[in-house]
């Protein structure tokens, strides 16, 4: 007896059932809600599969124009707001499929010839990385910018450098802000890589295995700008590394920026003063009228625990799973598209709120002056005049002993006190406490003299400048 089919035909894979889907089967395994943010992506690749079709000769140029003109459509659709995804769609994929079939007719149909799902998500991801890490890139930029902004305004301002968080030496307030200037090319650079490596065509995989088909992928790859294809089907449809890569290096970038938040909490308190967040960028308490707090830089450290959380979350997802596909991938967009606006909103708001630093010099130079932090410069003098560092070190500990015994600084002892302490001190020993002339002695590549710290301010602004031309370029490549 020939047994009819029980399910209505809404769903493109209900021939081999009998039984409806289960309402929360439905619910659950839906990715409608999120991967809606592919549409761009998905008709795009889904008009190259087309032409590729046509190509191998499974579809006639008229059949493909009459695709390529309902996919059109429903972009149009989909882009005014329409709401023309149905409650049983699955994901974005489907949801356009059934659009499209139920605009031009059952030759929709043909337009998943030689394709998975498998293939297309890989694809539509890639595609949308492709775009917003471009994005991203420049949003990055945008933050370099206002620190250098910043650096180039404050040459003049010196402050106390320290390590375990106690005054050390005294550097250039520039030189502090160069450092995350060059942490973020670093993160640029992570994200370029990135970019090539997962700038390569995975359409074509089919579900797992390849097609049956004689799809020209380079042809596919050259319609959507791709340099290269996949060159194993199984690798193309199950692995995410692409997408681990990319949450990675936003792990990183965040946690550069919660730095520097941090230390952005830290010194517009009061206990530091050495800056303070403009009106526009704090938020006040509902109780203490005198509260003016540093919600943002204390937000933007917060969500990058939610960014580190989006990696290891992902990467957990992968790690147990048998080649190829399986539905745990779904588990991958989510997590990306969450980490990557929350980086973005971080961006926006960094580049402005840095911009908008007011910058206290003379309380930072009131902290470099106290402290002690020309220690390293005396021990350094009695090094010019012969004396071994070690036995140097030991004299100026003892020196500076002496003063925390007095309740003096460094900048109160006159010659005698030193050549008590070491006859090597000369008359000229006591111009080594001066906090312009021990940031200047450190001259070399990468020290925080003033000519050493410009020279690299204009090296980066170039470098940031030139970044800007490489977006307009591949926007242009892309259009
Ligand atoms: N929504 C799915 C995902 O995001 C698309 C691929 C589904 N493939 C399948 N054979 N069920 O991974």
């Amino acid at each position: 007896m020939k047994r009819q089919p029980v399910v209505s035909s809404k769903k493109a894979w209900g021939g081999r059932f009998r039984e409806r889907t289960h309402e929360l089967v439905e619910q659950f395994t839906s990715s409608l809600a999120f991967d809606q943010t592919l549409f761009e992506q998905d008709i795009q690749g889904s008009m190259a599969h087309c032409q590729t079709l046509a190509r191998a000769g499974v579809l006639t140029k008229a059949e493909c124009a009459k695709i390529v003109k309902g996919l059109e459509h429903v972009r149009t659709e989909i882009r005014s707001g329409h709401d023309v995804f149905a409650l049983e769609d699955e994901d974005i994929h489907m949801a356009i499929e059934r659009r499209l079939t139920q605009l031009i007719g059952p030759l929709g149909g043909k337009l998943h010839t030689g394709r998975s799902r498998n293939d297309q998500v890989a694809l539509d991801l890639r595609l949308y990385l492709r775009e917003t890490l471009t994005t991203l890139l420049h949003n990055i930029q945008r933050v370099q910018q206002a620190f250098l902004t910043q650096a180039r305004a404050h040459l003049d301002v010196i402050m106390p450098g320290y390590t375990h968080l106690q005054r050390a030496q005294p550097v250039l307030f520039s030189h502090h802000l160069l450092a995350y200037v060059e942490m973020f090319e670093r993160d640029k650079g992570r994200i370029r890589d990135a970019l090539t490596r997962l700038n390569v065509l995975p359409l074509g995989s089919g579900a797992l295995a390849g097609s049956n088909y004689p799809l020209d992928r380079v042809f596919t790859a050259k319609l959507l700008d791709f340099p290269n294809v996949s060159q194993n089907s199984l690798d193309a449809v199950s692995d995410r590394d692409f997408v681990a890569e990319v949450l990675a290096a936003l792990s990183i970038l965040m946690m550069h920026l919660s730095r520097f938040s941090e230390e952005l909490v830290l010194w517009s308190s009061q206990e530091y003063g050495f800056v303070e967040l403009s009106d526009g960028f704090c938020t006040g308490s509902s109780m203490m009228p005198q509260k003016k707090n540093p919600d943002i830089p204390e937000l933007v450290r917060g969500k990058t625990g939610r960014v580190y959380g989006h990696l290891v979350g992902l990467l957990t997802t992968l790690k147990g799973l048998p080649l190829s596909y399986n539905r745990d991938l779904q588990e991958d967009k989510e997590p990306l598209f969450d980490s990557l606006k929350t980086v973005m909103d971080s961006l926006e708001i960094y580049a402005e709120m840095v911009r908008h630093l007011h910058v206290h010099g003379e309380i930072m130079a009131e902290a470099a002056g106290s402290g002690y932090l020309l220690a390293t410069e005396l021990a350094d003098y009695l090094v010019n005049k012969g004396v071994p560092f070690r036995e140097a070190h030991e004299i100026v500990g003892n020196l500076v002993h002496m003063c925390i015994e007095n309740h003096r600084e460094l900048r109160d002892l006159v010659l005698a006190d030193l050549q008590e302490a070491s006859s090597h001190f000369g008359p000229d020993a006591l111009s080594f406490l001066s906090l312009k002339m021990a940031i200047s002695r450190k001259a070399q590549i990468g020290g925080t003299a003033r000519k050493s710290v410009e020279t690299r301010l204009k090296v980066l602004e170039k470098l940031v400048t030139s970044m800007s031309r490489e977006k307009k370029r591949h926007k242009k490549a892309v259009s």
